[in-house]
């Protein structure tokens, strides 16, 4: 599908595997989440340039490749998208964050926003917008337009599952913005919910139902 890489790899999928299982534990569910987030960062980063720099090792000068200009930040869309954010700090700790609080109303779909925070120079860097879940897309949508206002050119959307309806929807809004998920699954039911999914991301990961 244009304009979305399915990240195949086969610790992504078993993992995946045992996010969807209605029996995984709260615990187990958000240290999947982790994992899964280290694993998706290290695909979605694949590209970053590299510029060469000079240093010595214990035997002789050499160029070596470090990543070039300014750097990353993540933007985890509350609460779901927090979930990938320590694994992901673990991989690229000198990130910025973004933090972008949005709810779905669950009657009307519509994304709610209620907090956004970014770096003043996210203008300048690579926006990771971190977010398990893109159902209608209502909140990607959201997401990417606040950051966009805020003068993020460069964005990049990561997820775990995404509906063939919502990257229909994100693609018709943010052409610009490429998705890589771990899967694409097969339809939204009546409550907007992906199925077959995972269930709702962030009661899951806290355990708040
Ligand atoms: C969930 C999920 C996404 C959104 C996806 O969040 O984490 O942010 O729904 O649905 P959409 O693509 O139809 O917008 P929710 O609104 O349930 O908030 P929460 O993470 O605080 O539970
Ligand atoms: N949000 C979730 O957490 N799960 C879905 O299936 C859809 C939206």
């Amino acid at each position: 599908m244009q304009g979305v890489t399915v990240v195949d790899h086969p610790l992504v999928q078993h993992k995946l595997t045992l996010m969807r299982d209605r029996e995984r534990s709260t615990k187990g569910f958000r240290e999947l989440m982790h994992e899964i987030g280290m694993l998706l960062c290290y695909e979605v980063t694949r590209d970053l340039p590299l510029e060469l720099t000079e240093i010595e090792t214990p035997l002789t000068p050499m160029q070596a490749p470090v990543l070039a200009g300014k750097k990353l930040v993540f933007a985890p869309i509350l609460r779901a998208g927090v979930g990938f954010l320590d694994g992901m700090l673990t991989l690229v700790p000198s990130a910025r964050v973004a933090h972008v609080g949005l709810y779905r109303d669950p009657k009307t779909l519509v994304a709610v926003e209620y907090y956004f925070k970014a770096p003043e120079d996210v203008a300048d860097r690579l926006v990771l917008v971190l977010d398990p879940m893109l159902a209608t897309a209502n909140s990607a949508i959201a997401a990417v337009d606040r950051l966009k206002e805020a003068g993020a050119k460069n964005i990049r959307i990561v997820c775990l599952l995404a509906a063939p309806e919502g990257i229909e929807k994100f693609r018709g809004s943010h052409p610009d913005v490429h998705i890589w998920t771990a899967a694409i699954d097969d339809h939204l039911n009546e409550h907007g919910y992906i199925i077959p999914g995972l269930g709702d991301a962030g009661d899951r990961m806290f355990g708040t139902k």
